[in-house]
């Protein structure tokens, strides 16, 4: 049994502990939502004051030069590359995962298309997050292809000749269970499929070597772990054997290889930089690097290996005292439990029927009725028929999460459940976001 005070002890002995100082976090919140909105770094509001007061207000348009702003997309590629196991220029920050899932995904079907003209499959998984699966139905229908959506024991045995392309998410939005990005990779390759991997729920929470594990290509969104800021650009990767076999979609003035000669035709810039469409975000890049520095005073504490030994011991715990605490309340756990297999999140279950008056599961509420107390998780609806259930997710950010707010957690969670006040009226209106 862990106690209050073993969990105080962790914290003291913790050599990340000092992180949680460069995020700026509400006093009395515990927040175990950094999977979905990073914490806004410290850093962050003067940054965009500078920015706007500085660059903008007195550099004006001599910032794209005299700033650099130019290059920021391709800057803040190469600094965070090494944590994705990519090198010097093979990433960019730029637009959302979304549209670079859509830049990527027609790049593999075009190579697809000249180099297995006979496959016509894209398979993923049905739990993928599903502006994935909308991504993937628009290339099937330019392409001819056909979405084959499978639950995640039957990928192995779905790598057959008539697929194409395998788009996963390393890490699932919904349970937090992950694959092993190099042997899923490897198995694709043998058989002559091209892998995309969706990034967003694994950069910055648990290692991750693009180029170790032989991938494609991989996109992934900056607001979560990296903590970029709300709607933060996302990166986009290809691999350097792939990056100039085709243009990518949408092919504006950003992924000219000349963009200042303003010629009339075409002619893509060599490498990641093709996968730039439009002007920048100057701002939102500029604050995302708030986010990105952080990372960059973890290399000295231990890196990515300091922060993946946290983040475990901290869904461990979270589990464990869920478990011990916790029972007789229809609650069951979505996340793998072998590390190997999940992220940095624990997603729990709650049974069909065992809300008010037996109309839902009392999910969403008992998230409600938590984040009342301050404690801020969230809740993902499940597909209504049993495979895949409503979910209580809960997010750990090894930067800023400690030890003792995982155990207030799980006690507000008891607190929550054994009183019953997430019956009450108000956690029952189910808002626009959950
Ligand atoms: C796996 C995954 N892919 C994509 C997205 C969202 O993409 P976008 O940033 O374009 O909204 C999310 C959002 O949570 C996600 O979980």
């Amino acid at each position: 049994m862990t106690s209050l005070q073993d969990c105080l002890a962790l914290d003291a002995q913790d050599p990340l502990r000092a992180l949680r100082t460069q995020f700026t976090l509400p006093e009395g919140v515990i927040y175990l939502d950094g999977n979905s909105l990073g914490a806004s770094p410290r850093a962050a509001a003067t940054r965009v004051a500078e920015v706007v007061q500085q660059e903008w207000g007195q550099g004006l348009i001599r910032s794209w030069n005299d700033a650099g702003w130019i290059s920021l997309p391709q800057r803040l590629g190469d600094q965070f590359a090494p944590w994705l196991g990519a090198g010097a220029g093979e990433l960019v920050f730029t637009d959302t995962a979304s549209i670079n899932l859509y830049k990527v995904l027609t790049a593999a079907a075009r190579i697809a298309r000249e180099d297995a003209p006979t496959r016509k499959r894209i398979i993923s998984e049905r739990s993928n997050f599903p502006t994935d699966l909308y991504i993937a139905q628009s290339v099937c229908q330019e392409f001819g292809l056909e979405l084959v959506l499978l639950e995640p024991e039957e990928i192995a045995g779905a790598l057959t000749e008539e697929v194409a392309i395998s788009m996963l998410t390393h890490v699932n939005y919904r349970t937090g269970a992950m694959h092993d990005m190099a042997a899923v990779t490897a198995a694709a390759h043998a058989r002559g499929i091209l892998c995309v991997w969706d990034l967003c729920h694994s950069a910055g929470a648990v290692p991750v070597d693009l180029k170790g594990a032989d991938a494609d290509f991989a996109i992934g969104c900056s607001y979560k772990y990296l903590n970029g800021g709300p709607g933060a650009p996302a990166f986009v990767w290809a691999h350097p054997r792939l990056v100039d076999r085709f243009w990518q979609p949408l092919t504006g003035w950003f992924g000219h290889a000349e963009p200042f000669r303003f010629v009339p035709d075409y002619h893509p810039a060599q490498g990641i930089q093709r996968y730039l469409c439009g002007t920048q975000p100057m701002v939102s890049l500029s604050v995302l690097q708030c986010g990105l520095d952080v990372f960059t005073a973890v290399e000295p504490l231990g890196g990515m290996a300091a922060l993946r030994k946290k983040s475990l011991a901290l869904t461990d715990l979270f589990i464990a005292l869920v478990e011990e605490r916790c029972q007789g309340h229809g609650l069951g756990l979505a996340t793998p439990r072998a590390h190997a297999q999940r992220g940095s999140q624990v997603c729990l279950t709650r049974e069909e029927g065992m809300g008010v008056d037996g109309k839902d599961s009392g999910a969403y509420a008992i998230v409600q009725a938590l984040i009342a107390r301050g404690v801020i998780g969230d809740f993902r609806k499940g597909d209504g028929t049993g495979l895949h259930k409503d979910i209580l997710r809960f997010g750990f950010t090894p930067l800023y999460v400690g030890f003792e707010d995982v155990w207030h957690a799980v006690e507000h969670l008891r607190q929550v459940l054994e009183s019953g006040e997430w019956r009450r009226p108000e956690f029952n209106r189910i808002n626009a976001v959950t």
